[in-house]
């Protein structure tokens, strides 16, 4: 596992971004050999996001051949809900580079059939050759996509209870009104996100500390989620100085060392 830890937000955001940017121009996508790119929602990726546009509108670099799988949706929310990831995704990114519209795929929260939808995700990704870089956040317990606490480490894409902390966490989004926030969602899996040949892993702010620690120190469990990447050949996790500091100071002194 390779940890970059950076000063504060915006110098992890700038590093994500020019890390997938470098990452797709190296790959050279072409519309017969497309770069697959996993996508999250979420506060975190927003500066990921805002600099990713900045490079497209700059002709840095180009989402032409790029094809896109977001992380989850919220079972119940039409794509137009103000709340929805397909809004969410389409406000803070999508609507602002030059992607393809055919190219972006995200769960269909009012599926009629979620377990269909789910096991059709899985297919496109697949159909689509894999994806090559999945991006992510990770939540206060350690969830990574939808993926709560005690999620097999090898879930595919499927329907997923939220936790009341989780539905706390995002009722920031809804008024601060829990009874507003959908109280299941669907999401890939543990296993579909390290299928991914490469994992790219943000987390930013003290309230991610606890996470961050059992992601890197702890042992590999299903009640951190995102200590899965442990077992990944390419995970990457970038965080800033407060997401960090509940590791111990050999561990940040180790890969501060050799990121230098
Ligand atoms: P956040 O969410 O980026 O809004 O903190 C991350 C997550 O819950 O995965």
């Amino acid at each position: 596992m390779r940890v970059i830890i950076k000063p504060d937000y915006q110098s992890v955001s700038s590093w994500a971004a020019h890390y997938i940017a470098d990452r797709i121009k190296r790959f050279a996508p072409t519309p017969n050999h497309p770069f697959v790119l996993g996508l999250p929602t979420g506060s975190t990726p927003l500066g990921v996001y805002n600099e990713l546009i900045k490079m497209n509108q700059q002709k840095q670099i180009s989402f032409a051949d790029v094809i896109t799988f977001n992380m989850d949706e919220y079972v119940g929310l039409p794509a137009d809900h103000p709340q929805s990831y397909h809004r969410f995704m389409f406000e803070n990114f999508f609507n602002h580079i030059d992607i393809k519209k055919q190219n972006i795929h995200i769960l269909n929260g009012m599926a009629q059939d979620v377990e269909k939808e789910c096991a059709n995700y899985e297919k496109s990704i697949l159909t689509c050759g894999g994806i090559e870089l999945f991006l992510g956040g990770i939540g206060e317990d350690g969830h990574i996509a939808f993926n709560e606490p005690f999620s097999s480490l090898n879930s595919r894409t499927r329907v997923q209870v939220l936790t009341s902390d989780t539905i706390r966490v995002n009722s920031r989004f809804f008024d601060n009104d829990i009874s507003q926030v959908p109280s299941t969602a669907m999401t890939v899996g543990v296993g579909t996100i390290m299928d991914a040949r490469e994992v790219l892993i943000l987390a930013t702010g003290a309230k991610k500390a606890k996470a961050v620690y059992h992601g890197i120190e702890g042992a590999i469990s299903h009640k951190w989620t995102i200590s899965a990447l442990q077992n990944h050949e390419r995970g990457i996790i970038v965080c800033d100085d407060a997401a960090a500091s509940q590791l111990e100071p050999e561990t940040i002194k180790y890969f501060k060392d050799i990121e230098r």
